[in-house]
């Protein structure tokens, strides 16, 4: 008797974990259906080089009119006029402010007025403006580590500090964050870069859960390596630790991120990523995150011990790079 119940038991267990991931399955590929960008105004800081560009095409596909945020104004009016090639309707407009994100908060503030003045209320903004230096945490000077600060975390902060109020009075849209892998798990070479991006997710994580009765939406994407103009500087420098451990999650394109980002970013997903690794690390990492989807709940409560165990390896891999480089330069040293 005891063991039929208990055999019920287990049915009825199997029975109802089928239904909910089946149910999560629906409700992800489904029933998530993206908003709509057509005559919205989506701003973009860093829209005039790699991810912010790309990004500020895929918007452009969908009918938004785009304000792009950057610093020289040459890139920035050459963006426009392709981003504007792929306009999908005669009357969307792209419009271009020459602004350093990290600069003083009242000139920011203008920029979103002007901006807005000339597009219509904000739907969608997103910071991607951003840089990165690879160095031993030694070799980077406390000015770099300040500006990597101010750009890459207070640059977003002060833009959506000053778009959300008007936001949360329409009560439509979000905001995007451009993080990065090394947002999610610090590696050799990035102390100075990890820190800003890391503190980017812990900002994210809170406005989220502002935002959220408001029916706003926050996402944050954490691209690996993308093949853009800040790539290219990126690695100028770059030790060699820091590429060989990169190198792993593979080089994506700028278009794939973007068009990633904005499809996550529409369905209201808060977490971005590309590829395996970045799927891992992201389940890893995922710690009291905000609940977007059911079906993404389902994969990491059911894949994180796994991935925790298969994360470890890459562990080890990192581990022994750091020591096989280092023994390199102490043998090229002692045959000088
Ligand atoms: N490429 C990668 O492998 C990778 C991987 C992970 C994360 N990310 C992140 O993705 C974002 C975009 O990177 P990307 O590779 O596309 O870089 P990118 O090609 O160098 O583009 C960076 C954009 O940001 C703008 N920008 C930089 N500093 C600025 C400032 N102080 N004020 C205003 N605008 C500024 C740049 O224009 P101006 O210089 O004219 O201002 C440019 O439009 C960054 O946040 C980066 O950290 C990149």
């Amino acid at each position: 008797m005891i063991h039929l119940i208990w055999d019920l038991m287990t049915i009825e267990f199997v029975v109802v974990t089928c239904i909910a991931i089946l149910f999560g399955v629906w409700v992800g590929f489904y029933a998530a259906k993206p908003r709509s960008l057509k005559g919205k105004h989506v701003m973009i800081t860093g829209g005039s080089s790699g991810i912010g560009k790309y990004l500020a095409i895929e918007c452009a596909k969908n009918g938004a009119h785009i304000s792009l945020i950057a610093r020289n104004p040459t890139l920035l009016e050459e963006a426009r006029v392709e981003v504007l090639k792929f306009a999908s309707v005669a009357e969307q407009k792209v419009s271009c402010f020459s602004v350093d994100v990290s600069g003083p908060y009242d000139q920011i503030e203008r920029t979103v007025l002007q901006a807005e003045e000339e597009l219509g209320p904000l739907f969608l903004l997103a910071n991607c403006a951003g840089y990165a230096r690879a160095a031993r945490f030694e070799d980077t000077s406390v000015e770099e580590i300040k500006r990597l600060m101010a750009v890459n975390y207070f640059g977003a902060a002060q833009f959506s500090h000053a778009v959300i109020s008007g936001m949360k009075g329409r009560r439509e849209g979000g905001i995007v964050f451009v993080s990065s892998q090394g947002g999610l798990c610090g590696i050799y070479g990035f102390a100075a870069y990890a820190a800003s991006k890391f503190a980017l997710r812990g900002l994210a994580e809170s406005l989220a859960m502002e935002l959220k009765p408001y029916n706003l939406t926050v996402t944050v994407s954490f691209p690996p390596d993308t093949d853009t103009p800040g790539f290219a500087e990126e690695n100028k420098n770059k030790p060699e630790e820091t590429r060989l451990i990169s190198e792993t999650a593979g080089l994506f394109s700028p278009e794939t991120v973007a068009k990633v980002l904005l499809d996550h970013s529409l369905k209201g997903k808060f977490i971005s990523t590309v590829g395996f690794e970045g799927l891992l690390q992201s389940v890893v990492c995922i710690g009291m995150a905000p609940i977007t989807s059911v079906f993404d709940l389902l994969v990491q409560s059911f894949t994180m011990g796994i991935f925790r165990l298969i994360s470890s390896f890459y562990l080890f891999k990192f581990d022994r790079i750091v020591v096989k480089c280092m023994e390199n330069r102490d043998l090229k040293k002692r045959s000088q």
